[in-house]
This record gives structure tokens, sequence and C-alpha cells, in this order.
């Protein structure tokens, strides 16, 4: 018999928004409702992407802001075709610890990147595939920096505040452009009043 299709859900948020902490618990949500769920990450999920990931995220790395990108979208094209992509037609959901919200939101927001390039990168890499649900963890950067472990600070976390108000900006525009898709959750609330607003959304998904 056919298997249904699974659904793809990404978690987004800049630094220290408290995302990944979400990742395994609404892995394990979707599991009470009798579903198959994976977890994965971006930059990363792959071998080739982790290895990407490990490049990218190095503090000693130096790259032109273009080659940054470049190298996201060619860590999430891998990760569409071996991981993603075949987890969804097996019936499996995915859950991804980022995905393409940050190319727009870390390149073209904090970078300064044109989202006209990355629009044009997505569409190459992505054509019409888009997640079914975006939760978007919203702080403020002096409470995401607060969070942020700062004994293990990589190449992104040690940008300073102007560029993480980047950041964010270009996530809120992504939310107003994205009504459908993107959730916005105020993640400054208690870490309950975020996990009850996350499985009330994923309540809607299932
Ligand atoms: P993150 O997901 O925050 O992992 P950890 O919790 O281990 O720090 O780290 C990934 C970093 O990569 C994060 O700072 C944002 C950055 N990033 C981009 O700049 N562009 C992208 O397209 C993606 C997926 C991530």
């Amino acid at each position: 018999m056919h298997k249904k299709r699974g659904k793809f859900i990404t978690l987004e948020g800049i630094d220290g928004a408290g995302k990944s902490t979400q990742l395994e618990r609404i892995a394990a949500f979707l599991r009470t409702k009798g579903l198959s769920a994976m977890v994965t990450r971006e930059p990363g999920g792959t071998p080739l992407g982790e290895q990407l990931r490990t490049l990218l995220l190095d503090k000693t790395s130096a790259m032109h802001p273009e080659t940054e990108a470049l190298l996201m979208f060619a860590a999430r094209r891998e990760h569409l075709d071996r991981v993603i992509m075949p987890a969804l037609n097996q019936g499996k959901w995915v859950v991804s610890d980022r995905f393409t919200d940050a190319s727009f939101a870390y390149q073209g927001g904090g970078r300064g990147l044109a989202f006209e390039k990355l629009e044009t990168l997505e569409q190459w890499t992505l054509g019409a595939t888009q997640p079914d649900l975006t939760l978007y963890f919203d702080v403020s950067v002096e409470l995401g920096q607060q969070r942020i472990n700062r004994l293990t600070v990589d190449r992104f976390e040690q940008e300073r505040d102007d560029f993480f108000q980047r950041v964010r900006a270009a996530y809120l525009i992504r939310v107003e452009q994205f009504p459908q898709r993107i959730h916005c959750i105020d993640a400054s609330q208690s870490l309950t009043e975020v996990q009850l607003e996350v499985d009330r959304v994923l309540e809607q998904l299932t």
C-alpha cells in the first residue's frame, strides 16, 4: 500500500532562542500521535553536510559571505536529496533544526546579501519544496545572548549584537511574508508556556 507522505517541520530563531531544546520534544510529541518522526539539523544532516558544518562554524574559517551562502545551500541540497525527501516519501515526519529561512536571516539579514540572490539559490536547490510548518522562536537579542553557552561559541555566535538585530529583523520579515507557513512563538515566555504553544500548533497539523 502507498504510504501517506510525512510532513516537514522546521525550527528557526536567533542563537539562544531555545529551539534546540524543542527539537527532540517535538519528535516525541509526534510519536505519541502514532507518527514516525525523525530529527535532523542544518547545516548538516548528511556526512558531507556535517563536514561543511564544521567548516562553516569554525571560528578560524574566513570566507566571503557569498561562499558562506553557497556552502549552506550545498549542504541543503544533499540534505534534501539524501535525508529529507526519502524520509517524507516513506511517510516519516521530519523535524529540522533550521532550514532555508536561516539563510535569509543570517546570510541575508546578518551578512547583508541581497534576498534576490538567496531566492535564486533557493529556487535552484529546492524548486517548490517548502516546509509544511515552520516554528520561529522569537527572542530579543539581549535574551538570546544571555542564553548562549559562552564556553562553546561558534563563528556565528561570536558576532556582535547588531548582527543578531539584523538576523532577527530578517526573520520577522519572513514571518510577515509567509504567515500561512511560519508560526511565530514568543520564546521569552517560560519553557512551559512555549511548550504549550508548540503543542497547540502541532495538534492542528496532526
Ligand atoms: P545552531 O543551529 O544554532 O546550532 P547550535 O545550537 O549547535 O549552536 O548553529 C548553526 C549556525 O549556523 C547558527 O548560528 C546559524 C547558522 N546558519 C546560517 O547562518 N545559515 C543557514 O542557512 C543555516 C542553516 C544556519
